[in-house]
């Protein structure tokens, strides 16, 4: 492969997402960051400065494992030391396989900020995708608040807890429009905002410029903080061939959900009537929305941009139509020649998902324990053996048959810790998902997690608590289930997923509601950690392992 070389700066600045101007972390002056285009095997450099004022950040390449590359993973206090301001950090990685990924910040809140752009790995030099298609676009989702990430930061910490409420708009491509209808601002004689909108180049709708009677490849990932999505094409179908990086079965949907973290690709075939433009949706799922969809126009040349499309946007499924997100979630598998999943697993780590309250503030835990960052990055105090910056008990890897995941936690107390599950190498390990509900009666939300170094199988769901029985057994999908890098868990439900601990490193494992891992949703996996090639010393210049490499430490 080639060796790809970028050269990023990282650095707050106004912008005007959803119309409104607000500070953004932007790259190199642009908001999203600027897309990184790669073929498989190619080696991808990015020297990142950092020109924030007064605080640190790293960025985190979703989806990509990073094999043999653990401290370029991009997860401050987890894989690297927060890269101060004025300094510069080099990530190299590999990128080995092809698929839609995109990279965001990994530090505090940052990638609420606007800290994300979109990753596309190509197939190597000389091979072929296994279909085809006349053309490309790509759509990297996201929500937006108009509060700073500080503001949020102190409220979802803050004692009372302050919820900070559902997002003001979604974006696509980084464009919103904010309390004014895109539909509305096409028309003539539109209000002035809505005029102003449509003449706004930083919150101007997305146009998708397509031929009659062509397949295009449709690339959509979702980096949202919060809000799950579901995205739709007026009169058109989608034919769903990819997931985070991993082909699938092909089949066809008029939708297709999207929770934070995933990616597709999906097929759409152009053989409406041409006289018109459509409009492509993105609404809000799994949550009472208070957020307007987001809508962008697939333009049908010779048609002019500006043309309203004749029908109206598709309507979004009703928000708790969790039987419609079932659905599609269950039809999801595997692209035969996808690698089957070992058939056994050595461990399996059980993870109860639960709300508490700490100190009287809203945690979320994982059998009890809610997830805290330590000041050391566990990979360089676990190559170390640094033993005193961490928590000297393992966290429990099961949790009582006899919780009933319908009703509120009866002790709703949690603790804090760095909740570090340790693997040895090459182990096939089952993980365990189970939600239930949260700190008010008959609320459970949908959580995606999302797996740092791996792919994994998503072998089944199933609702209520698993019990291991045959009815349970008989759910998983040990045949052709896709390997993927982020799933959810359904409200109330379960979800199992097998991974081999092949990839030697320290590795998140979280839901990815950036709000959820703020208040604690995540665990650790510390993998093989001894067999890590030497860390470069910039990755761990802090904490704990800073001094002790002053000492004459080795990593
Ligand atoms: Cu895309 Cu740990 O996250
Ligand atoms: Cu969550």
């Amino acid at each position: 492969g080639k060796a790809r070389h970028l050269r990023w700066e990282i650095s707050n600045m106004f912008w005007s997402p959803d119309c409104e101007e607000k500070v953004v972390i932007g790259i190199n002056g642009q908001f999203p960051g600027p897309t990184i285009r790669a073929r498989a095997g190619d080696t991808v450099h990015v020297q990142l400065r950092n020109a924030l004022h007064t605080e640190g950040v790293v960025i985190h390449w979703h989806g990509i494992r990073q094999i043999g590359t653990p401290w370029a993973d991009g997860t401050a206090a987890i894989s690297q030391c927060a890269i101060n301001p004025e300094e510069t950090f080099t990530y190299r990685f590999v990128v080995d396989k092809p698929g839609t990924y995109f990279y965001h910040g990994h530090y505090g809140m940052q990638r609420a900020a606007g800290l994300y752009g979109s990753l596309v790995v190509d197939v190597a030099e000389g091979e072929e995708e296994p279909f085809q298609y006349d053309g490309e676009l790509n759509l990297l989702l996201s929500d937006w608040y108009h509060e700073s990430i500080h503001t949020q930061m102190v409220a979802l910490s803050s004692r009372p807890f302050r919820w900070i409420g559902e997002p003001q708009s979604l974006l696509i491509n980084g464009r919103g429009q904010f309390n004014c209808s895109l539909a509305a601002a096409h028309m003539q004689g539109a209000t002035n905002q809505c005029a102003a909108t449509a003449a706004n180049t930083q919150c101007a709708p997305v146009v998708l410029p397509v031929q009659p009677n062509k397949t295009y490849r449709l690339r959509v990932a979702s980096t949202t903080s919060l809000a799950s999505l579901n995205l739709a094409i007026g009169n058109h179908k989608l034919t769903v061939v990819e997931a985070d990086g991993n082909y699938v079965d092909p089949f066809v949907v008029d939708d297709i959900d999207l929770y934070s973290g995933d990616s597709y690709s999906v097929l759409l075939t152009t053989d409406q009537d041409t006289s018109s433009n459509y409009w492509l949706s993105v609404g809000v799922r799994g949550r009472l929305p208070k957020t307007a969809p987001a809508l962008a126009v697939l333009n049908y040349r010779p048609n002019r941009a500006s043309d309203l499309p004749a029908l109206a946007p598709p309507v979004t499924p009703a928000w708790d139509d969790y039987g419609h997100s079932k659905a599609f979630t269950y039809r999801i598998r595997a692209r035969a020649g996808t690698p089957p999943p070992p058939p056994t697993a050595a461990r399996r780590i059980e993870l109860l998902n639960t709300q508490n309250r700490m100190d009287g503030r809203i945690r979320w835990s994982i059998n009890n324990v809610s997830m805290v960052l330590p000041a050391t990055p566990y990979l360089g105090s676990l190559k170390m053996g640094l033993k005193s910056t961490l928590a000297a008990a393992r966290p429990a890897e099961t949790f009582s048959r006899e919780y009933d995941v319908t009703l509120p936690p009866p002790n709703p107390n949690t603790t804090v810790g760095d909740n570090v599950y340790v693997l040895a190498h090459n182990t096939t390990v089952d993980v365990l998902l189970q939600n239930a509900n949260a700190l008010s009666r008959n609320v459970s939300e949908v959580h995606p997690w999302h797996l740092h170094g791996h792919d994994f199988w998503v072998l089944g769901y199933g609702d209520g608590a698993y019990r291991g029985d045959a009815a349970d057994e008989a759910r998983l999908n040990l045949r052709d289930p896709p390997l993927r890098n982020t799933a959810v868990i359904f409200p109330y439900g379960w979800t199992m997923l097998r991974f081999v601990a092949d990839n030697p490193g320290v590795w998140a494992f979280h839901c990815h509601i950036e709000p959820h891992l703020h208040m604690g949703m995540g665990v650790i996996f510390a993998e093989a950690v001894d067999l890590v090639a030497k860390v470069p010393n910039e990755a761990v210049s802090c904490g704990a392992t800073a001094t002790a490499l002053m000492a004459g430490g080795h990593l």
